[in-house]
């Protein structure tokens, strides 16, 4: 029997813990680490590539592939700069910047009041307001704690770089700061290469660059990272059922994934304080170590984008009603995801330390084992007598699963060491395999142990993995 200290703790991973792990066994590196790093970037090792891959295939399949009317694109990093243009990028796509006068060091100044005061909500407010409360509540600088600051400028979080040989201003173009404008500019292009008809909709997964003032919590905010967004075209007025069914579709994507319900709530955005191109928004908050914070935005956009393209590239965005020949712009809905605020979610929430009755320690992954980096690991119990088998059964399973194999060490150890990278399945070749074609096949989770013959492996891998 198991004694489990941590079991019924919600959320009890703090973020140097996750930050450890990850290292430790090869999800996550410091990005150019063996120049000394920089800052803010990271490197996904073999078990965070798998499990990110995982990630945007179970994504794929729950908002693409279940659904006939929606289309995949991949569209460029680098786009015309009209585009942002019309967006609105160039004009809006800012944080209010502040600078403390005595350390130099720049914060972004809504975070500087909300962190000071955590019911205070400067979301709308104008740069004089900020900068008049940050002054008058002698908010400290968090790095030198000196009360000075700057007057509060836009600071605009697009990178910029250089198109062609010749550097000029001529040349200059933005890296993409959000995957979904290159959907808008390909609406024409998908309806008549695929006729789609209302509702439609167009998922895109790539990577999108901002240059964050406050970057920071490990993975969490990131000047690179991918986005997964769909955008949903509706027929005008259809478009708040629709908001609504892709809000459950998302937060069941994330408990149907094994996201504990308690960590998850909706911030439904208050109606002055809605964007003005929305009708509804909201975001899913997951609890990260240090609160509840952003992980998943859905907004109904009206026809804001299509209609802004219009009018820039003078193409028309309409839309023609197949039976009533009615010409309009549609609606859009979109949820919008990053990658790695999901594999963070994802760590934070299946990370797990157990004492067994024996006394030891186990770290287990209790991941969903859709998203397990490994669903199963091919263990021989004596290398030298065992190998031969647990290669050929290893090769079997490759062009179903994702598979690991381990002859190092004994297998005490190896177990552990699967448990740990959230393995789902260990499979032990030993000397009554070579006499029944058996093996013995243990659970990550129960650690139950069962004797199975090898052609149902496949099967039995399947039965968990139905998603
Ligand atoms: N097209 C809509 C859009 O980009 P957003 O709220 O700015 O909306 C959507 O971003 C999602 O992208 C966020 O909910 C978050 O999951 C992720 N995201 C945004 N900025 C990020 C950053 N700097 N680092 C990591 N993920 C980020």
């Amino acid at each position: 029997m198991l004694k489990l200290k941590l079991d019924e703790v919600i959320n009890m991973n703090n973020l140097d813990k996750i930050v450890k792990f990850a290292k430790s066994t090869g999800f996550i590196f410091q990005g150019s680490e063996i120049y000394g790093g920089l800052s803010n970037t990271w490197d996904y090792g073999p078990l965070g590539s798998l499990l990110k891959q995982n990630i945007k295939n179970a994504w794929l399949k729950r908002f693409q592939k279940e659904h006939p009317e929606n289309f995949l694109l991949d569209s460029s990093i680098l786009l015309n700069n009209k585009v942002w243009e019309a967006s609105g990028h160039i004009s809006g796509f800012s944080d209010p910047l502040t600078e403390c006068k005595k350390c130099n060091l720049r914060f972004r100044a809504d975070n500087l009041i909300k962190n000071n005061n955590s019911k205070i909500n400067p979301d709308g407010w104008d740069h004089q307001k900020m900068y008049e409360y940050i002054l008058s509540n002698k908010i400290e600088c968090p790095n030198c704690n000196e009360s000075r600051f700057l007057p509060i400028k836009s600071f605009n979080m697009m990178f910029e770089t250089f198109q062609g040989v010749v550097k000029e201003n001529a040349n200059q173009i933005y890296l993409r700061p959000e995957t979904a404008q290159g959907i808008f500019i390909n609406f024409r292009n998908i309806i008549r290469t695929t006729r789609a008809r209302l509702p439609f909709g167009v998922c895109q997964i790539g990577k999108a660059f901002r240059n964050e003032i406050t970057p920071g919590n490990f993975i969490f905010r990131t000047r690179e990272f991918e986005q997964m967004e769909l955008e949903y075209f509706v027929k005008p007025g259809s478009e708040i059922k629709w908001f609504e069914y892709w809000k459950k579709q998302c937060k069941d994507f994330l408990t149907d994934l094994g996201i504990n319900e308690k960590n998850i709530k909706f911030d439904d955005h208050k109606k002055e304080s809605l964007a003005h191109y929305s009708n509804a928004t909201t975001d899913i908050l997951y609890n990260f170590s240090w609160g509840f914070e952003e992980l998943w935005g859905i907004a109904s956009r009206t026809d804001f984008d299509l209609d802004s393209h219009e009018k820039v590239s003078k193409q028309s965005m309409l839309y023609t009603d197949p039976i009533t020949n009615d010409r309009f712009k549609p609606y859009v809905i979109e949820p919008s995801v990053g990658v790695e605020r999901l594999l963070l979610a994802f760590l934070n929430d299946s990370l797990e330390e157990e004492i067994l009755e024996s006394g030891e320690n186990r770290t287990v992954l209790k991941i969903h084992p859709v998203l397990a980096p490994y669903k199963i690991a091919v263990l021989p119990l004596i290398k030298k007598n065992h190998k031969e088998m647990a290669q050929k059964i290893f090769k079997g399973l490759i062009n179903y699963y994702d598979v690991t194999y381990d002859e190092s060490q004994n297998i005490g150890k190896r177990y552990r060491r699967q448990d740990q990278i959230g393995t789902y399945f260990c499979a032990t070749i030993d000397d009554q395999t070579l006499i029944d074609n058996t093996v013995t096949i243990r659970n990550r989770d129960t650690m139950k142990q069962e004797r199975i013959k090898i052609e149902e492996i496949k099967n039995y891998i399947k039965e968990v993995c139905d998603f």
